[in-house]
Parts: structure tokens; C-alpha cells; sequence
């Protein structure tokens, strides 16, 4: 059963199938089609809505969602708000109002969706009002696709929505909507895991490893999922049936981010939102990078290990991981066994982890002394888009010399991996301009890139190559600015690189 608040109404479901999407739950069965379909693989925001989640005081804090790759049974505990549920009556919310008055919408098919990313920061700025800078708008909006109306606008009704009469929908008035909400949650903490363990299929929720262990025993061909953004893809785009599916997003040990002297255990099942504080803290350029990962719907709901473990040669985090030594645990009936992260990858959408496992956590060391980090991805767009290359090197200077020196790719080869050969050319030489053309020959030499709509493999290793060129061009500023690697000169050069 699906147990949840919808516009602030409680809505018990049976009988709805494993594979259901927020989406086909709102136009199918519940007949709500404010909310639009347009690319049904979480590119285009026309379905963004906002999914209510209490926190541990029963405050419910939203985020925007795709509602095409977002699993209807992930709703369970939570209060979604739709484009239907944000007038009062005649009154139009903030963001309606803004929209309207700065003339923000032409055919308006992505309208909806674009309200709803609104509302997600309307309701952000009453609790935690901050500067709406145009790396924010760029945030929230990156995930809404417009092809009528010109951006401007849309950045107007952002800017100005703060300035209507405050208006909030008639579900804002139940004072306990909150409390209510946070003990369907806390329901299915306690039943919905456990009760499902028996059963041959169907959508399983288990909230502590041990279930999930169970579960993932019993039924060994049952599809993880946690955020869904990539799974559901299978049933949006090739139509497939996914009649059994275990829910890994609340098992709670899953969830926690563990900090330790050598560095951070990452639970699988923590959202790349929630991560993004602590790569800004620690490893600014990965948290940078993490900035242009598809949109914040994605963000929102999408997991690091899942992001791992659907072992995509162009996914982002893992060549930036890989550039970091990271580590993953695996789990499973036989107990739980680490593994370097590049002996994870062996060939394309082929991992090394057996069907009763799963990815429990991945291990962020700590950055060393003098270590740095440079991320760099190249996709068609800016914005939401995926990658045709990205590139990730670290490494320190020691007496001008290059140490630990890591250079890991995206999109060149059937799976994200480092260039150890390039690596070699590299370590322990001085940046210079022949040590990096060794690099880039032997970079051409290891690396074979596949080709497809995002890149030719003529191009990626053309563009590989050139990401070297980038980073020598980079060292060489910052040793001209005398180390100091925040001067204005070198990061107005970098940032003009950036994109
Ligand atoms: Fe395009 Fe969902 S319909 S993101
Ligand atoms: Fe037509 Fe935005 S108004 S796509």
C-alpha cells in the first residue's frame, strides 16, 4: 500500500504495481494531470513536483522530483505537492503570481514544472532566506527545460515572487499536516520492509541492513533501486516490466554519512544533494563539477552508490572518484567485504559484485597535504546535460615534481577508469610541456574511447588530450601566480575553462 498526503490529503493505495511512477500515478490513476509528461527520463522538469519530507521534528521540508523516474511507492511517508495544490481558491501562489505577472510562459508545457522548482525555492527562501544569486537560479532552474519563453522572464518571476502578498495553498493551514505526515513515516519504517520479505515480488522496503540482506537473498533477480533515476529509465524508455524491486532509500545504515580520521564512509543511499556540502568543503572542485550533474530534481533523489553501481562509462561521479582512491563496501548474506573502487569496474555495465550483493558504502579518503583536484566535464550543455568526457586528475607538488598523480576518465573507454600509462609519464616529473605530451601520446595510446551521439572517439581523445593541455596550462598559471592558487587571475582563466 501506498500511504500518503497528496495536496494535503491522505491517500491510501492498493494494488498498485511495483513499477508505477509518481507520474502515471497523478494522470493515470489519480487523474491529477496538471503535472506534464515531455520526456519521461527526468531530462526536462515538465513533471517536477515537490516532495514533502519530515525531519526529526516534524517539520516537512520539500524538494523538487521528476515524477517520471520517481517510483509512486517512494511516496510512502510523505506529502507531494503538485501544480494543482498550490492556489488557494482564486489566489495564486507566489510563483503562479510571478510567473503570470512577468510574462513567463508561452505554450506552456513546461510551465508546471517550472512553478513547482518555484515553489521549491519560495518555500526554501521563508525558511532559510539567502541571496538569490545567479549560480542559485542556475541550481534550481537547471533542471527545467523552456524552448518558448527565453530564460529571462522565468529569472524575473524567480526574482520578484518574494515581493507578491504571501499566499500559501489551503493544505498550509492544517497545523498537523506535519505531525500526520512524519507518523505515516515512522509506519513505514516499522512494516513495510519486514512485512514484504516473504513475498516472491512486488515493492519491497526494508529499513535496516538486515532485511535488506533478506530481501536480497530471497530474491536475488529483484532490482535495487534508490532514487530511480536511472532504473526507471528501463520502463520509460524500453517499456520493460520491473514487477520486483527492493527499495534501498530508508534502510537507515544506508543513509549515514560516517566521518573518521582517514575520511568519510558514505552510505550508498545518501542523495547527491546531501553530499554536496561536504565535496564543497573538502573537494571544491568536485563539488563544483557536481553543480552541472544533470538537474536538482535529479540531485534531489539520485544516490552516490547508485551512481556506482549502474557501472555507466559516462556517469560522473565514479572517474572523480576513482581519481580520489575511493573505496566501496559491498554487503551481502556472506557478510560485508571492501574493494578498491577501480577493481569494481571490469567491463561495460559489468561490476564486480555478485546478484545477493549490493553497495552498502563508498569511503572518501580525506584529502593529503598539498593534494589537488581538478574536475572537468564536457557535454554539449551546460546545464543538465550528461557527459560526452569528463576528466578528473589529482596530484601534489613535491619539489616541482608531480606525486600521486591520478588521471581518471569518464567516456573514454566501456568503463570509467584511470590512464595508468599517462599516470607514469607523469609521476615524478616536473609539469612540463614534454612530460604532458608524453602523457596526451600515451593517453591516445591506452584509452579507447567508444563513439555515439554525445562524441565521435576521434573527439574524445582529441578532447581527453586537450583536458591535459588544460591542466598543465592551469599548474603553470598557479606557479606564475607563486602558488597562490585563489588569485583572481588564475581562477578568472580557470573558470573561463570551465565551460
Ligand atoms: Fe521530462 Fe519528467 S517528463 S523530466
Ligand atoms: Fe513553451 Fe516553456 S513556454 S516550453
Amino acid at each position: 500500500m501506498i500511504d500518503f498526503y497528496l495536496n494535503g490529503q491522505r491517500q491510501r493505495l492498493e494494488g498498485v504495481s511495483a513499477d508505477t511512477s509518481i507520474l502515471e500515478l497523478l494522470r493515470e490513476q489519480l487523474d491529477q494531470i496538471g503535472t506534464k509528461e515531455g520526456c519521461a527520463t527526468g531530462d526536462c522538469g515538465a513533471c517536477t513536483v515537490a516532495i514533502g519530507e519530515p525531519d526529526e521534528s516534524g517539520a516537512l521540508g520539500y524538494h523538487s522530483a521528476n515524477a517520471c523516474v520517481t517510483p509512486a511507492h517512494q511516496l510512502s511517508g510523505c506529502h507531494l505537492v503538485t501544480v494543482e495544490g498550490l492556489a488557494d481558491g482564486e489566489r495564486l501562489h507566489p510563483a503562479q503570481a510571478a510567473m503570470v505577472e512577468c510574462h513567463g510562459s508561452q505554450c506552456g508545457f513546461c510551465t508546471p514544472g517550472i512553478v513547482m522548482s518555484l515553489f521549491t525555492l519560495y518555500e526554501d527562501q521563508q525558511k532559510r532566506p539567502a541571496p538569490l544569486t545567479q549560480q542559485r537560479l542556475e541550481g534550481v532552474l537547471g533542471g527545467n527545460l523552456c524552448r518558448c519563453t527565453g530564460y529571462r522572464p522565468i529569472r524575473d518571476a524567480a526574482l520578484t515572487m518574494q515581493d507578491h502578498p504571501h499566499a500559501t495553498p489551503a493544505w498550509a493551514a492544517n497545523p498537523t499536516l506535519g505531525k500526520d505526515v512524519a507518523a505515516l513515516a515512522r509506519d513505514v519504517g516499522s512494516s513495510a520492509g519486514h512485512a514484504d520479505t516473504g513475498k516472491a515480488a512486488g515493492y519491497a522496503m526494508p529499513r535496516d541492513i538486515a532485511a535488506l540482506r533478506e530481501l536480497k537473498a530471497s530474491r536475488p533477480d529483484a532490482r535495487l533501486v534508490a532514487g530511480g533515476t536511472d532504473l526507471w529509465l528501463e520502463t520509460t524508455q524500453q517499456v520493460k516490466d520491473l514487477a520486483d524491486i527492493i527499495d534501498v532509500r530508508r534502510v537507515a545504515e544506508l543513509t549515514e554519512i560516517e566521518e573518521g580520521d582517514a575520511g568519510w564512509w558514505i552510505g550508498a543511499s545518501v542523495t547527491l544533494t546531501r553530499l554536496m556540502p561536504l565535496l564543497a568543503e573538502h573537494y571544491p572542485a568536485f563539488e563544483h563539477m557536481m553543480h552541472r550533474f544533470a538537474g536538482s530534481q535529479i540531485r534531489n533523489r539520485a544516490t552516490l552508490g547508485g551512481n556506482i553501481a549502474n557501472a555507466s562509462p559516462i556517469g560522473d561521479t565514479p572517474p572523480t572518484l576513482l581519481a580520489l582512491d575511493a573505496r566501496l563496501r559491498l554487503d551481502g548474506p556472506r557478510g560485508s567485504r571492501e574493494m578498491a573502487l577501480e577493481d569494481f569496474f571490469l567491463d561495460y555495465k559489468k561490476i564486480a559484485m555478485d546478484a545477493d550483493e549490493f553497495i552498502a558504502a563508498v569511503f572518501l579518503p580525506r584529502p593529503t597535504a598539498g593534494q589537488q583536484l581538478k574536475v572537468w566535464k564536457l557535454s554539449k550543455r551546460r546545464e543538465d546535460d550528461i557527459s560526452a568526457v569528463l576528466g578528473a586528475f589529482s596530484w601534489r607538488l613535491e619539489d616541482g615534481a608531480m606525486r600521486d598523480v591520478h588521471l581518471a576518465f569518464g567516456g573514454m573507454a566501456a568503463i570509467p577508469r584511470r590512464a595508468p600509462t599517462a599516470e607514469a609519464a607523469l609521476e615524478g616529473s616536473r609539469p612540463d610541456a614534454a612530460a604532458f605530451a608524453h602523457a596526451r601520446a600515451a593517453l591516445a595510446r591506452e584509452l579507447t574511447p567508444m563513439a555515439d551521439m554525445r562524441g565521435s572517439a576521434e573527439y574524445r581523445t582529441l578532447a581527453a588530450g586537450n583536458l591535459l593541455e588544460r591542466l598543465r596550462l592551469m599548474i603553470d598559471a598557479d606557479s606564475d601566480n607563486n602558488g597562490d592558487n585563489n588569485s583572481t587571475a588564475t581562477k578568472v582563466t580557470l573558470d573561463a575553462y570551465a565551460h
